[in-house]
């Protein structure tokens, strides 16, 4: 699973909140084509401190992950651009999500909330009974959104993982 960000790097949550009180989510949910990848991509590439990789975050991987999972990733799209993403899937048991991301000028109006409940619903209908993802511990921003949606924090296991491609590098965005 994709570590989204590393580190909370963003607007702090007051400023959020303000700019929360004078606006609302006005932008459109649906599903993330294949031809939504450069808009996407730029969108990735102005989260600070995401996890970019070299294969899976490629035009190529994206395009295999979207057509093993057609009906559950998402973007949200606003000012005829891409605000925000998720990639998210399952492997027939369990559903997972991937660089959940909103546009820092468009953060704290309920866009990142709607993208959730729109994958949470796109996995119910695969029959998907449990969702999860992976955030690192230093990212504020994420950990209170997880939280405040609603999220269990699991603090009895430990995550494991073991590399099968080294080419798969990863980048953290400045
Ligand atoms: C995390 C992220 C996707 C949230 O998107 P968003 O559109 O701003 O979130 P929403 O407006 O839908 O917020 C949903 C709830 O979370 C709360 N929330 C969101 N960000 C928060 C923050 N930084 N601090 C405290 N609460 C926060 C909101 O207040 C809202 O609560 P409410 O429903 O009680 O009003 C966005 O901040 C982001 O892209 N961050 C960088 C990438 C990242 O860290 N992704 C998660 C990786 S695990």
């Amino acid at each position: 699973m994709a570590k989204c960000t590393k580190e909370n790097t963003s607007k702090s949550a007051s400023t959020q909140k303000a700019v929360k009180k004078s606006s609302k989510n006005t932008a459109q949910i649906r599903v993330m084509t294949i031809d939504d990848y450069e808009g996407v991509y730029k969108l990735w590439m102005s989260i600070h401190g995401f996890a970019i990789r070299s294969v899976d975050d490629s035009r190529e991987g994206v395009e295999v992950f979207l057509k093993r999972n057609p009906s559950t990733s998402v973007v949200a799209v606003e000012d005829g651009k891409i605000v925000g993403a998720i990639l998210c899937g399952h492997d027939g048991r369990r559903g997972c999500l991937y660089h959940v991301c909103v546009h820092e000028d468009y953060r704290m109006r309920g866009i990142g909330k709607a993208m959730v409940v729109f994958c949470m619903k796109a996995l119910r209908e695969e029959k998907i009974n449990k969702v999860s993802l992976i955030a690192f511990t230093t990212n504020d921003v994420g950990n209170k959104f997880w939280h405040q949606i609603g999220w269990t924090k699991r603090e009895d296991l430990n995550y494991y993982d073991f590399t099968l491609n080294e080419k798969n590098i990863i980048a953290y965005n400045k």
